[in-house]
């Protein structure tokens, strides 16, 4: 089964949108909770990074018997230095991104703690796009 969501420049009211509609579907597929939990906070953080730190773009979900592979792809500034984002606490988030409660420089490395494959490749002044593997046994 393969998916897509647009995510919108600047939009936090429905970031979440793709993460609450992947929930949806692997509860109907009758993947186990812990699964669905680990795919959910990996993607939800993907999102808000793509609105918080870039303008938006489109993310690819793939699912089938054994895994989930998502794909969160941005326009934006990309990422510099790519170990530095990856510590925990790490943050270049706005004043008004750390008002809604982001910044926190969590987002990448509960990324990585929740899946079971990540590749991020960026490309600064140009995006970047994050692929996210969950296995599901
Ligand atoms: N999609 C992205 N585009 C540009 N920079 C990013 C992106 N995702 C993460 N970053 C950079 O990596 C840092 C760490 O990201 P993360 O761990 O999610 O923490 P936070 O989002 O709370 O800042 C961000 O502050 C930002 O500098
Ligand atoms: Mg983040």
């Amino acid at each position: 089964m393969h998916y897509t969501f647009e995510i919108e420049r600047g939009n936090f009211t429905d970031a979440g949108q793709a993460s609450s509609s992947v929930k949806r579907t692997l509860k109907q597929l009758g993947v186990a909770p812990a699964n669905i939990k680990r795919t959910v906070v990996a993607l939800f953080e993907a999102e808000i990074n793509a609105i918080a730190h870039a303008y938006g773009g489109t993310i690819d979900v793939d699912i089938d018997d054994q895994k989930i592979v998502m794909v969160v792809a941005d326009q934006g500034p990309g990422i510099p230095n790519l170990d530095l984002a990856m510590q925990e606490g790490w943050s270049t988030a706005s004043a008004e991104v750390r008002e809604m409660g982001y910044g926190a420089g969590m987002g990448l490395p509960n990324i990585k703690k929740n899946t079971d494959d990540l590749k991020i490749e960026s490309t600064v002044g140009v995006g970047t796009t994050v692929t996210m593997t969950v296995f599901f046994a």
